[in-house]
């Protein structure tokens, strides 16, 4: 019998601006379920890319003086961009989709036009208020005080030529599928959706736009580009072949997973899967909406300047401490606040204290008193059966964890037992065992029972420190048998006579109130320097501005800017100073 398979995807990212911690969780996330799967012996495929179109692209290619395809280029391809930045976190993606890519735009195209041969695009007009130095297009609700929302000046009544996508038409199947089955996850995401989208009643969206250029042409009418959203959200089915001779692997990978943030789950949870309806194709196993990473309790944003840059941090304390922290101190469903104090706290006490002291402690211990052979001759000890059963039974526990996407959980029963071996350790005192040669045969149990508990919480492990982990079994001479999911679940898998060296230091303590100091000082550098780089082309808001029709409505959500009419509230005063004393 074949192997399972299983498909995983992160959002397609916007090559408008360098990635940030935020990005690096989602992905981080994703490739650690993949890497699960893979460790569990599934055919797994992950994929990940950059969702290039879009006016924003187009106008800061303009501001940059180079074609839109040059700019995505250099964000994806280009130095410390998005490719370097995934080699960094180490992360395992099958195939990288990019929306420019040929077979990707042929087949949105030949999409687009099933959907309209079929009747659910359809051409009509949108109506909207427009304002013009803006170009954009907005509707009643999004105004303020009558005014764009966005600079504050009158907008005027307009109309465009424009496709629609008929979703009024599956609204009854989009609520049925989100209210009674599992489809969209974690479960409080479902009722925001339905009150918020569903309820209020679902119009048929504007899937064209005329007024700018870099996006997918509609080829059986030029003059319109496919609505960015329409050209992202296929992506997960063209990358593995969906109309398109690129790949052949749609049968056997589709349906998967999709992974995104928060802010666009209605994007996934709504027209994505009213698109495969109208397609007749499946719909995802499962949409999961995982939380923001929070900066002062805020949204991290390139235009605030408070991003955290994922490329310093990796290569301060590495990718997988890195890794670590973003999946042990935040709940996955949910938002939480991110700071460098968390951080260099969580690399001291798990991974230099806890983790690193067990690894070292042990094969030190082997080594002093065995020269890193243990004998043959072993016995057992009172200590013993608690430690035993608790890292017989971490595999189910953690498996529990992971299959519920709560990383926090998965890493917390795994460190429960490495906390329960450096109990174990103080409980049967391997210095005074050393003592007599009479008790070498127990000294012998207890340093096995060490190495075996550590190589057990080193296989589950992988899928989130994939490097350490390399070493660490490297220490405890761990063959490729021992590394398995089936061997994670049978104590014994180490030869009794295990070889242990001791090797380096795998996470050396830092010092906490040195280093926040500098890399509060390099943080303050960077983002001078981007400010000063990117200030005109930043005062907007992230998403990229869908100005043709009736995109507002499904614009994410806007950065907070003062509007208008605060603006106008403003008191501005101008003093000359004309002394001033030490
Ligand atoms: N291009 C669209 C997605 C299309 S998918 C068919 C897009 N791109 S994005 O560059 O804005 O990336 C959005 C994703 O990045 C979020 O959905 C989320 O997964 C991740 N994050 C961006 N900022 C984040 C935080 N501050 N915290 C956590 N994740 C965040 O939207």
């Amino acid at each position: 019998m074949g192997k399972d398979t299983f498909y995983i995807t992160t959002p397609i990212y916007y090559p408008s601006d360098k990635l940030h911690i935020g990005h690096t969780y989602c992905t981080v996330a994703t490739d650690t379920l993949a890497r699960y799967h893979r460790l569990k012996g599934e055919d797994v495929m992950f994929l990940t890319g950059t969702d290039e179109h879009g006016q924003k692209i187009e106008q800061k290619a303009e501001a940059a003086g180079i074609t839109p395809k040059e700019f995505v280029d250099r964000i994806v391809e280009g130095p410390r961009g998005v490719r370097d930045l995934w080699k960094l976190m180490n992360i395992s993606n099958d195939r990288f989709i990019r929306t420019t890519d040929d077979y990707h735009v042929s087949a949105v195209q030949k999409i687009f036009r099933k959907m309209y041969d079929k009747g659910d695009i359809y051409k009509g007009t949108y109506k909207g208020k427009y304002c013009t130095p803006c170009e954009s297009f907005w509707t009643e609700s999004q105004l303020k005080d009558g005014c764009c929302p966005d600079c504050g000046r009158p907008v005027v009544d307009a109309e465009e030529e424009a496709y629609f996508f008929r979703l009024s038409k599956y609204a009854d199947r989009i609520r049925d599928l989100l209210v009674n089955t599992d489809f969209l996850q974690p479960r409080s995401r479902v009722n925001e959706m339905v009150k918020n989208f569903i309820d209020p009643g679902l119009e048929d969206l504007c899937v064209s736009r005329t007024s700018f250029t870099w996006g997918i042409p509609v080829d059986f009418d030029r003059k319109h580009v496919v609505y960015v959203w329409l050209d992202a959200l296929t992506n997960y089915i063209t990358a593995l072949g969906y109309e398109n001779d690129r790949y052949d692997e749609y049968h056997k990978y589709w349906p998967g997973i999709n992974i995104v943030g928060k802010e666009i789950v209605r994007f996934h949870s709504i027209i994505w899967p009213a698109m495969l309806m109208s397609l007749g194709e499946p719909l995802p196993k499962h949409v999961f909406g995982h939380g923001w990473l929070l900066l002062d309790g805020g949204k991290m944003s390139k235009s605030k300047g408070n991003v955290v840059d994922p490329y310093l941090l990796a290569e301060r304390y590495s990718a997988d401490a890195l890794r670590y922290f973003l999946l042990r101190d935040f709940p996955f469903g949910s938002d939480g606040n991110f700071s460098n104090e968390l951080l260099i706290n969580r690399i001291n006490m798990d991974l230099a204290n806890d983790l690193g002291n067990l690894l070292s402690r042990t094969t030190a211990m082997a080594d002093k008193y065995f020269g890193g052979n243990l004998p043959i001759e072993q016995d057992e000890g009172p200590e013993d059966a608690a430690l035993l059963e608790k890292a017989r039974g971490l595999r189910d526990r953690y498996e529990a964890d992971m299959e519920a996407y709560a990383f926090q959980n998965a890493l917390a029963d795994v460190f429960e037992v490495i906390d329960n071996a450096n109990k174990y350790i103080d409980a049967t005192a391997p210095w005074v065992l050393a003592k007599s040669e009479d008790s070498k045969p127990r000294l012998a149990r207890v340093l096995y029972n060490l190495a075996e508990t550590l190589r057990i919480c080193t296989v589950l492990l992988q899928p989130f420190m994939p490097t350490t982990c390399e070493k660490i079994f490297a220490q405890l001479n761990v063959e490729a048998d021992g590394k398995t999911w089936d061997s994670a679940a049978a104590f014994g898998t180490l030869p009794v006579n295990a070889t242990l060296h001791k090797g380096e230091n795998i996470f050396p303590r830092i010092d906490a109130a040195k280093e926040l100091a500098e890399l509060e000082a390099l943080e303050a550098a960077q983002k001078a320097a981007a400010q000063a780089a990117n200030a005109p082309a930043e005062e907007k808001e992230e998403k990229p501005a869908e100005s043709g029709a009736a995109s507002a409505e499904l614009i994410g959500e806007h950065e907070e800017e003062i509007t208008f009419d605060d603006f106008c509230k403003v008191e501005l005063r101008v003093a000359e100073v004309r002394a001033c004393e030490r």
